[in-house]
């Protein structure tokens, strides 16, 4: 993009101001998008719906629509692509071999003056067809008009969860309405004029290649008279998929005509087929797709194939009821719309915003500037993020890194779920969405399976499961990616949800907790009596070395969690919880201040003032994690490491966190400049309780450059951009999701704590921002069970609700607002306790 372009439009975005305002069908809180243009690029400007199983990315095109689709389970890889395919894993019969490397890795390391290792490729194994998740092509529909195009408008409604084109032509006004709903399990595509007059011809057909996806030719024929089928492998070979889609039509006043049209023949192999739609006033093009992948023969039994069943007959089914004839448009709409309200409330957020309907989303943007910001730009893409999440999330695989929408046949980083899986989700509990299902199923069947055989093979480790990650069961050894189960003690510590811990969510920690025993093992560099992980990196981090900060305070965070989940669990394996509190006891915790005054990243101190990296790895236990955050002398102190007494206090640990959190820069780093670093950034500000610097790097994040019209980390349709300066930018939701996160963590925290004994400190308003001076929060969710409204003005809070869910447990719950004890009580079921602030 030129620099005089640039500017020149920005031009004519201020003389324009007066002459527009919102599309009449948007919302009049604002709770959208909005565009004056059809959008060009994929990443920049198509608006996504989806509703977990599907994603499509609308453009909104006028006559000629290119709606881009996605099936979350479409990958390339895995067992479809290669039967021996065994998920980046040794041989067993390979396993002494490993036991003696994985000896010898340890030995280097402690005898090593460093502490360290150069590489550790004897055990690392290649990705073998660990694959991408695949773009599924595009839905082409043309609507035959000519003529000019006036009144153009498209948004996304975030209130209905629905995309919209508005334009006149022809003398016609049309709209074109898509979504994807939850509870039918299909998107639709809506048209229909103003004027309720029959609408010209409309035609739906498929392409595998608009662009160039890589997305090889599939089969298009006539499933019946109103009913397009696309039938094809992702990649050859690989795994195969289907769509259906079905037209339906009326007009009160005249005949319809649907025909669905096809040319070639099966036999030469050229066959396509599309559907046409004459004489209508009103019309809807309803799909569902879906694959033969199945997570459920993810196992052993099944020998790991995670192959199922054809889709056909489920996706034939599916479409009947969707496309009932006694279902009128406008109940399969208020179905999905309810649908989605019912996972967005009852939460809901003021930043005290006024909606400015005269700046369409994109022009907003590109006013945005770090440290002033636009508080109704915040607020959306606080909303837009718990949009996207509710969009992605509840299908049978969780949120990946691109949510659910991605173009291409191969998509970067295979557009996978590893680290960023966790930010995917921060947002979810705290805002009481029921989205992680997903999630803990994709552990349980993904995951723990394979891991087994990884902890066997790689570790000799014969009780519980690793992970180095993805969705055929990669569980093999890769560098740089680390699990974490505070998601699944979170759910229940949310929720008190016994029925889920039991069968699900303590299954999962024990599993890992079980395995980590085992890895722990006795420091033999310092020989300090401690335990320690070797070999361990921080995420995308070089060194690999021994007790790494972040691995040894998540695996005490991960011990917590068995003993605080051991009753409720119903376990009586007494062997297994006393292992874990003798070596949560004997285990280093991986706190240390180093010669700087830094939280120092590995035991062997290795920091660098100018280490400016994106990933704040030591940092876990600070944002999102509690190591930091709730530091307990008692708990964490008192080893004797290195020759020297860890008994620093609460103040001590958060200066040093502070001091790394400086050092590392405001996420602009040379080896990346993005927006989850910010986010990560901006949320751990919030935890210190710096307003400033907690509001300098969020709103740095969406700021725009004139000079380059970039935005920096934000794209106009508002997804977050991996490089944003780029023609053709990546998508990373992660931003998008972390965003939310960050903003609540500034309004409201209360951290996890080590054990059930600690009461749960609660801190209002902990950085609250000067932009942001009155507001409200409806319907948050803390830990033990409890919801929350709060209320602020004058940059202060004036009123908190708590009530307490009736399943709750007794928890010492203590309020604060400005480093003041303002309320307190001890959670009873049913319980509501009202603070009025001063
Ligand atoms: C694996 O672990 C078992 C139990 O600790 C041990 O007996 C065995 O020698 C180990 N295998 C190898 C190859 O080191
Ligand atoms: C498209 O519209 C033109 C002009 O109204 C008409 O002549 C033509 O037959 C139409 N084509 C189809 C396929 O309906
Ligand atoms: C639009 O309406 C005008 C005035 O009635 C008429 O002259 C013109 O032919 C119409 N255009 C189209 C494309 O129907
Ligand atoms: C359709 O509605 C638009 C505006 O809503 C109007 O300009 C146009 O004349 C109407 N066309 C017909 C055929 O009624
Ligand atoms: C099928 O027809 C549509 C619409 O004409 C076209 O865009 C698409 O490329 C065709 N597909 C194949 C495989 O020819
Ligand atoms: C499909 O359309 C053809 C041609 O219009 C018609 O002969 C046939 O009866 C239709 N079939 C069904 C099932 O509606
Ligand atoms: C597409 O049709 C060809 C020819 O009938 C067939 O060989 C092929 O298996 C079909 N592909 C799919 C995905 O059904
Ligand atoms: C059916 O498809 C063929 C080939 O694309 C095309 O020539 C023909 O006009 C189509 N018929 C209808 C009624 O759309
Ligand atoms: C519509 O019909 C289907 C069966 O075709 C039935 O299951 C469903 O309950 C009906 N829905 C309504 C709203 O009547
Ligand atoms: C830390 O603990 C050790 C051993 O209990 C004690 O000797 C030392 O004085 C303590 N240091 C501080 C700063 O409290
Ligand atoms: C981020 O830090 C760099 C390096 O210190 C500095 O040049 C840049 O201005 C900072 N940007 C923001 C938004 O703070
Ligand atoms: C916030 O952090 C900045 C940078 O470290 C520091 O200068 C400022 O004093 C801090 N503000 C508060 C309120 O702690």
């Amino acid at each position: 993009m030129g620099f005089k372009i640039s500017v020149r439009a920005l031009t004519l975005v201020y003389f324009s101001r007066y002459a527009q305002s919102a599309p009449p069908g948007f919302p009049q809180s604002g709770n959208g998008l909005w565009y004056t243009q059809p959008g060009v690029s994929w990443s920049k400007n198509y608006l996504p719906i989806g509703n977990g199983y599907l994603g499509a990315m609308t453009p909104g095109g006028t006559a000629y629509e290119a709606t881009q689709l996605n099936i979350e389970s479409l990958w390339t890889g895995g067992s479809f692509a290669d039967p021996t395919y065994n998920g980046g894993n040794m041989l067993p019969t390979e396993s002494s071999t490993m036991a003696n490397d994985m000896r010898n890795i340890r030995q280097t390391i402690f005898q090593s003056s460093i502490g360290e290792i150069d590489n550790i490729e004897e055990i690392c194994t290649p990705a073998g067809a660990y694959g991408s998740y695949a773009g599924a092509g595009y839905l082409i529909s043309t609507l035959n008009t000519t003529g000019k195009v006036s009144n153009y408008a498209r948004w996304l409604d975030l209130d209905e969860a629905t995309t919209h084109t508005i334009w006149s032509q022809a003398n016609l006004t049309f709209q074109r309405d898509s979504f994807c709903s939850h509870p039918s399990g299909a998107c639709v595509q809506h048209l229909t004029t103003s004027n309720a007059t029959t609408l010209p011809t409309i035609t739906h057909a498929f392409s595998s290649f608009l662009p160039e996806t890589g997305l090889p030719t599939p089969n298009i024929t006539c499933f019946d008279n109103s009913t397009l089928q696309v039938r094809g492998f992702v990649a050859n070979p690989g795994m195969l998929y289907e769509f259906l889609g079905r037209v339906q039509a009326v007009n009160p006043n005249g005949a319809v005509s649907i025909l669905c049209n096809h040319t070639g023949s099966s036999t030469k192999g050229m066959v396509n087929a599309s559907l046409t739609i004459s004489g209508a006033s009103e019309s809807w093009f309803t799909w569902v797709g879906g694959t033969e992948y199945d997570q459920d023969a993810g196992d052993r039994a099944h020998d790991f194939t995670f192959r199922g069943a054809d889709p056909h007959l489920s996706l034939s089914s599916l479409l009947a009821s969707a496309t009932s004839p006694n279902l009128t448009y406008a109940s399969i709409l208020s179905a999905h719309t309810n649908d989605f309200n019912a996972v967005m409330s009852p939460f809901a957020l003021s930043l005290g915003q006024s909606p400015d309907l005269f700046h369409s989303t994109d022009q907003l943007l590109a006013a945005y500037r770090t440290d002033i910001g636009n508080t109704y730009l915040e607020w959306l893409l606080f909303n837009y993020g718990r949009y996207l999440l509710a969009s992605s999330s509840r299908g049978v695989l969780p949120t990946n890194l691109q949510g659910k929408w991605a173009e291409n046949v191969n998509n970067p980083w295979s557009c996978d779920s590893n680290i960023n899986i966790q930010m995917n989700y921060w947002v979810a509990e705290m805002t009481g969405m029921d989205v992680t299902s997903s999630l803990f199923d994709y552990f349980e069947k993904n995951w723990a399976p394979r891991g087994e055989e990884t902890a066997q093979i790689l570790y000799n480790i014969s009780r519980g499961w690793v992970t180095h990650n993805e969705i055929f069961g990669h569980t093999g050894m890769k560098l740089d990616v680390f699990l974490q189960m505070d998601h699944v003690w979170d759910h229940f510590d949310y929720t008190n949800d016994v029925e889920w811990w039991q069968t699900q969510g303590w299954p999962l920690v024990k599993g890992v907790a079980s395995f980590h025993l085992d890895k722990l093992i006795p420091d033999l560099h310092f020989n300090d009596s401690t335990l320690v992980v070797s070999p361990c990196n921080s995420p995308e981090q070089a060194p690999i070395t021994l007790a790494c900060a972040h691995a040894q305070q998540l695996i005490w965070q991960l011990f917590n969690s068995v003993e605080k989940g051991y009753q409720a669990a119903g376990d009586t394996d007494s062997a297994f919880l006393e292992e874990v509190m003798s070596k949560r006891a004997q285990m280093d915790k991986g706190i240390r201040i180093g010669s700087w005054g830094q939280l120092q990243e590995w035991k062997v101190e290795k920091d660098m003032t100018t280490d400016t990296h994106r990933h704040l790895s030591h940092l876990i236990g600070l944002y999102p994690g509690y190591a930091l955050t709730s530091y307990d002398a008692s708990l964490q102190g008192g080893l004797l490491v290195h020759g020297t007494y860890l008994n620093y206090t609460k103040d001590q640990v958060l200066d040093a966190a502070e001091i790394s959190l400086i050092h590392r820069g405001n996420g602009t780093g040379p080896d990346g400049d993005t927006g989850w670093e910010k986010a990560w950034r901006a949320a751990c500000w919030a935890q210190l309780g710096n307003a400033t610097e907690f509001y300098h790097i969020l709103s740095a994040s969406a700021h725009s450059f004139i000079i380059y019209a970039v935005v920096e980390n934000f794209g106009p349709n508002l997804f977050s951009l991996y490089d944003p300066s780029s023609s053709d930018p990546i998508f990373q939701i992660d931003a998008n999701l972390g965003f939310p996160a960050a903003v609540l963590n500034a309004l409201l925290q209360a951290p996890d704590v080590p054990n059930l004994s600690t009461p749960l400190i609660v801190t209002l308003l902990p950085a609250l921002p000067s932009q942001w001076p009155s507001g409200s929060i409806k319907g948050a969710r803390i830990r033990g069970g409890i919801s929350v409204n709060l209320q602020w003005s004058g940059g202060r809070p004036t009123a908190a609700v708590f009530t307490v869910d009736a399943n709750a447990q007794g928890r010492d719950v203590r309020v604060m607002y400005a480093d003041n004890v303002v309320g307190g009580f001890v959670t009873t079921g049913g319980l509501t306790h009202s603070l009025s602030i001063e």
